[in-house]
């Protein structure tokens, strides 16, 4: 049986040596890596990976994206499977900073909560995204509006750079987004008020929702944090809590550690996935967050 190997493709200076693990402990026998990879060199990559393999062998092949922008890397996988060319088509696998597997992850978390819960789905949920403009965030939000909720962008400096993002995702995805500017403590206050799921994709280590906040959110049911750096994004949320009580209205809170367990299953299925796979695959948030579902 040929080798399985894995062609790892980042814009930045690194490839995560976190990537780099879960790939080998998933199974790739051979891992490599290139750095500062610009969008037009990924499908010259691409061809030099799969046509140096016989077609049978090319399935045991595989291109991950990485990176920091969720754009740029869908923009990749995008450039990467236009450059397939049967039969010798591999599989491909966007990931950047991990973001995808965790948006997945989080929403996968909290669909099973609401619904245990509350009795209800994502579809119609009203749903802040705090940290839109980060990959976890802005991945989050798509799949999201994806699935039908009412996802408003919350900007930590005005709305300027979060309508950007919604109408980026507009053209992408077709998806309709809304944008809030929480810039300040009462303008963070009072979108938490509307809504009844919070997620919490910002920075680590920065506090985005205080205990007093969530007391003043009556209409609240869920607050989902993935910031595992203390101080933690949402105060009274742990790192392990999975439904946990938050507050005085009878919210319930998920930590970031509760959606890193899933995160890391869903990452390593998606790497199995390519190992295992009898046809070419191409991976991103939406295939990430249908096997999440199954692991949340
Ligand atoms: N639990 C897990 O499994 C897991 C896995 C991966 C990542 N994470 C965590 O997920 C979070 C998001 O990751 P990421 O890669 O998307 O991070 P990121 O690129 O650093 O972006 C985070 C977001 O936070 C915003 N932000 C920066 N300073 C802020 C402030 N003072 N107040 C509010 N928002 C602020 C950023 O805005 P700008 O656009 O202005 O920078 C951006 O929108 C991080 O906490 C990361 O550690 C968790």
């Amino acid at each position: 049986m040929a080798k399985t190997i894995l062609h790892m493709l980042t814009p930045l200076a690194h490839m995560s040596p976190f990537d780099v693990n879960m790939a080998a402990d998933a199974g790739f026998d051979v891992v490599a890596t290139y750095t500062n990879v610009t969008l037009a060199e990924v499908s010259p990559l691409t061809q030099d990976a799969m046509f140096s393999r016989s077609p049978r062998d090319a399935l045991r092949t595989g291109i991950f994206i990485a990176g920091k922008d969720a754009f740029l890397a869908l923009d990749m996988l995008d450039a990467a499977a236009k450059s397939l060319l049967k039969p010798f088509e591999i599989s491909l696998f966007a990931d950047p900073a991990g973001s995808f597997t965790t948006a997945a992850a989080m929403l996968a978390v909290v669909e099973k909560t609401f619904r245990e819960k509350f009795g209800r789905g994502l579809a119609g949920a009203e749903i802040a995204i705090y940290g839109a403009t980060g990959v976890v965030g802005t991945a989050a939000g798509v799949i999201g509006a994806l699935e039908g909720a009412k996802v408003v962008f919350v900007g930590h400096d005005g709305t300027a750079r979060v309508t950007h993002h919604a109408a980026e995702l507009k053209r992408r995805f077709g998806v309709d987004v809304e944008v809030a500017d929480g810039s300040t403590a009462q303008g963070r206050r009072a979108i938490l008020g509307g809504v009844e799921i919070a997620l919490c994709a910002a920075k680590a280590g920065v506090r985005v929702l205080e205990a007093a906040d969530v007391a003043a959110a009556p209409k609240l049911r869920i607050a989902a944090d993935v910031n595992a750096v203390p101080p933690l994004g949402v105060e009274g949320v742990e790192l392990f809590a999975n439904g946990a009580p938050l507050g005085p209205h009878g919210a319930l809170g998920i930590g970031a550690l509760a959606i890193g367990n899933v995160k890391y299953r869903t990452e390593s299925g998606l790497f199995k996935q390519m190992t295992d796979s009898a046809k070419p695959l191409k991976l991103d948030f939406r295939q990430a967050f249908a096997l999440a579902r199954t692991l949340a």
